[in-house]
Order: C-alpha cells, then structure tokens, then sequence
C-alpha cells in the first residue's frame, strides 16, 4: 500500500511540474508532497479521489499521462448521459412531425372537444353551399343570384315568345285540307254536279255545291238571318229555312223572309297546271261564279274565304219588294 502511494505522490509531484512550466510560476513555491505513512495514506487516498472532479490537476494529470486518469474516467460517463437525453427527443422528432403534419393534413381533427364527426358536420354546410353554388351554375365565376336571373330571363323570354305564337294563331288560324276552314279538292269537272240537278250537300265543309251555266257555286250552309240551317226543298226547287221562312232559289239568291241578304258563298278555284285559272269573285252588285272547268282542271272549294251574300235589294230573285 505504501509502494501504491509513493507512486502516486511520484505522479503528483511530476503533475506539479508540469503545471509550474505551464503556468510560468516556480515550483518551489508549491507545497512539496507529504511524506505520507501508510496509515495516512489510508486515511488520504480517498480523498484524493474526492478531489479528483478538480478541473486543473485532472486536465493536467490527463494531458500528463497518456493511460486514463482514474477520476477521469467518469468524466465520459457523465457526459453520456446528456448525449443520450438529447439524442431521445431526436428519436420522438419523427413523431411530433408526423403529428403536426397530420394535423395540417386534417384540420378537421384540430377540436377542442376531439370530435372528428362534429367537426365535419360544421364543415359540411359551407362546403355544400360552395358545391351547389359550383354545381347549379355550372360556369366558373357566375354566383347564384347571377344563374337565377338568368333562369328567370329565359323563362319569360319563352313565355313571351309562346303568348306571340298562339296570338298569331288566333289571328291568323291555318287549317288542315279537307277541315273546315281549309281546302277542299273536288277532283276534276265530273265532281261537280250536273246543270240543273239538285245541289249536293258537304256536311264536312258546310257548303251545297250546285252547277250553273256560269260555273259551279258553294253556298256557305248557314241562314243569313241568324243561323240557322236551311234545307234543300226539291218540291219548291229552292232553299227554305225552317226557323223563319226565309227562301233563297238554287243559285243563294234572297227571294223572301226576315233574311237581309242573300246566301254567303265559298271561293271556289279551277286550278290547271298548279295554277289558278278562275276563281269566284265579287263583282259589287252581285258575285260572280267562276268558268265552267276544262276536263284537266281541278275543283278546290277554299272554305277559309267566304263571300258575302248581296242584300236583298240587289237580289234578281226576290219575290217581295223590300
Ligand atoms: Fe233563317 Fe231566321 S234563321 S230565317
């Protein structure tokens, strides 16, 4: 044990010399080591070792001798420990990072009470606002207040456009051929009627049809006085109303009754080669039939244009003077 400090007051001594040529000071104004017996040594050993954290003797003692000091040596596991704290959160980094990325991924996750339903449901509404904005429009920068005045624009322009379509209709109506209103194609000259025969009735185009040495003739079937529908009376050969006696002879001519005119007639066409040849005309006192057709004419009783019948006064066949 003695060996084992006198060693040791040998290293202390050579540190002590090297310290005084560091420090530039004379070594002999440093305390000389103890003559140490071994029940001191004993006794001071361990306080030796006490005093060991010192930093200057221990540095030195260091640098001094190349083997490790031995209160050097918990110096590094001191420092260890540090090392290993720091590098712990280093290890957790990864997990806060994750964390604040998810949370910036998710901001719906960022609640006060934690609930991720909840939070939707508080986004949701403006959300759906914004997709049915987007939606209903269709368009990119047109709002809802833009597309509903547009909705509204175009639904009154074809409102308007469909109140013009039916008023024009109204005035001007357009019937089919063969419908009252419209055209009736007789054929060709043997449709009509013989000269002198009775007149043949169409109930279809409300019209007699008769035949006369100036040409044939459609008499419209409705009484001039108010309405009624007269008849055919072979026995008289003349027309007679039933409502009010009113008689019209076979060409519509007023000859007697409340009637104040004669018997409103039909535009009857002898139509050759797609043209119009002659037609029923209004001649001031009287209306004329058209020429008596060719075997290639056709007949067409146009039941949209009527005539009206003359007043009684200018009727050749009246029986009584007005
Ligand atoms: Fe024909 Fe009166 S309705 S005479």
């Amino acid at each position: 044990m003695a060996e084992v400090s006198q060693a040791w007051l040998d290293r202390v001594e050579r540190a002590q010399q090297m310290a005084a040529e560091r420090l530039g000071v004379d070594v002999s104004s440093m305390l000389p080591p103890r003559d140490i017996s071994e029940g001191e040594a004993a006794e001071t050993a361990p306080p030796t070792q006490a005093a060991a954290p010192q930093p200057e003797p221990a540095a030195v003692a260091a640098e001094a001798t190349p083997e490790p000091a031995p209160q050097t040596e918990p110096a590094p596991v001191a420092e260890a420990e540090p090392v290993a704290t720091a590098v712990a959160p280093a290890e957790e980094a990864p997990t806060e990072v994750a964390a604040a990325t998810a949370e910036a991924q998710a901001p719906t996750t960022v609640q006060s009470n934690g609930s991720v339903a909840a939070a939707a449901e508080r986004v949701a509404p403006v959300g759906r606002a914004a997709v049915l904005e987007g939606f209903e429009t269709g368009q990119e920068g047109i709002n809802r207040r833009e597309f509903l005045s547009y909705a509204w624009g175009g639904a009154l322009t074809l409102l308007t456009l469909e109140s013009g379509l039916a008023t024009y209709q109204f005035m001007y109506p357009r019937f089919r051929e063969g419908e009252f209103g419209g055209k009736f194609i007789l054929g060709d000259a043997t449709a009509l009627p013989q000269i002198g025969i009775d007149p043949e009735g169409n109930s279809t185009g409300k019209f007699w049809l008769i035949n006369t040495d100036e040409g044939p003739r459609a008499l419209y079937m409705v009484c001039t006085h108010l309405g009624c529908l007269y008849k055919w009376e072979p026995s008289n050969n003349r027309f007679e109303c039933p409502c009010h006696g009113s008689k019209f002879d076979r060409e519509g001519h007023y000859i007697e009754g409340p009637a104040p005119r004669s018997l409103d007639q039909f535009l009857v066409e002898i139509v050759e080669g797609g043209s119009i040849v002659s037609q029923t005309e209004d001649a001031g006192d009287f209306i004329s039939a058209p020429a008596q057709p060719s075997p290639e004419a056709e007949i067409v009783v146009d039941t949209g244009k009527r005539l009206q019948g003359k007043p009684k006064a200018l009727s050749p066949a009246k029986a009584v003077p007005s």
